[in-house]
């Protein structure tokens, strides 16, 4: 099998690797001799995250600190990797808020779309564009399992992971003809510091290791056009889209989602 090195390039860039499922992918990539440009919003977990990987995988990792919400991050991406072979393009940075829809301020609203929406679709038609004209390349763009129906508290993340998982879906069919690899990654719940944000209640739900879900996701490139993470989540979801209707999927999911959140 053709390593990831010579399959996509020296490099790879990887949004929102200072922490969880990003950080996961930029170790897995640095154990197999890849360099990883580990961009993000949190300057301290950025060069820590640099720092340690080239301490322990001799490679040559980077930091790049950068707000994916502010307008003119693409200059800034560009311009840092300009003299680089990145082969490879992993969006795992995400906002996710939890709460009733109107009752979060639009702001909020304004910068997800930003990050998740506007930032996708920013990474991909650039590097989508570099990695045609050479014929090869990888794309991963880090939807959920939320994506898969409406979802009460966290409707606009949702929506937001619908575009993500769609948008790649349909690059996967034009650019595999052009050699380039894309993949809609949905993970389910995931041990890192993200799940824990509105102070969920997780007894009985079915977390998975990060590093389990960047692994799984690196081995599907190139396999198919997505990819929700773990044998039992692709039971789960399978069963729930496909067994309920839409109207009574939305209702388990939201009932759920109630609990865990709000104990009701
Ligand atoms: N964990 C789960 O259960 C789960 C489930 C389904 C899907 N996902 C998806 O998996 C991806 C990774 O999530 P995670 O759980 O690994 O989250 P995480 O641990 O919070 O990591 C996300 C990283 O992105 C950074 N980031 C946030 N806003 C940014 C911005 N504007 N510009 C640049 N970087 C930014 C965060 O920095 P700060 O911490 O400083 O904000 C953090 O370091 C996300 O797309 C998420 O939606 C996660």
């Amino acid at each position: 099998m053709m390593d990831f090195k010579s399959k996509y390039g020296s490099y790879a860039l990887i949004t929102g690797s200072a922490s969880g499922i990003g950080f996961a992918f930029a170790e897995i990539l640095a154990q197999r001799g890849v360099n990883p440009i580990i961009l993000d919003i949190n300057a301290e977990g950025a060069h820590h995250a640099a720092k340690a990987m080239i301490e322990k995988y001799k490679v040559d990792a980077r930091a790049l600190v950068l707000d994916l919400s502010k307008p003119d991050f693409m200059r800034h991406i560009t311009e840092a990797v300009k003299t680089l072979d990145v082969g490879l393009v992993i969006h795992s940075a995400a906002v996710s808020v939890v709460g009733d829809y109107l009752d979060l301020p639009l702001e909020q609203h304004r910068a997800l779309v930003s990050v998740n929406v506007t930032a996708s679709m920013e990474l991909a038609y650039y590097f989508g564009e570099q990695f045609k004209a050479r014929k090869k390349g990888g794309i991963i763009l880090v939807s959920s399992a939320s994506a898969l129906q409406g979802s009460a508290l966290v409707q606009h993340y949702a929506a937001s992971k619908a575009y993500i998982l769609i948008l790649a879906e349909g690059l996967w069919y034009e650019l595999r003809s052009h050699g380039v690899d894309v993949l809609g990654l949905m993970p389910g719940s995931t041990e890192t510091p993200a799940i824990h944000v509105g102070d969920p209640d997780l007894s009985g739900s079915y977390i998975m290791p990060a590093d389990e879900v960047a692994r799984e996701a690196l081995d599907a490139l190139g396999k198919q056009p997505s990819l929700i993470s773990g044998a039992r989540n692709r039971r789960d979801f399978f069963l729930l889209t496909r067994l309920f209707s839409r109207k009574r999927a939305i209702e388990i999911v939201g009932n759920r989602l109630m609990k865990m959140y709000r104990g009701k």
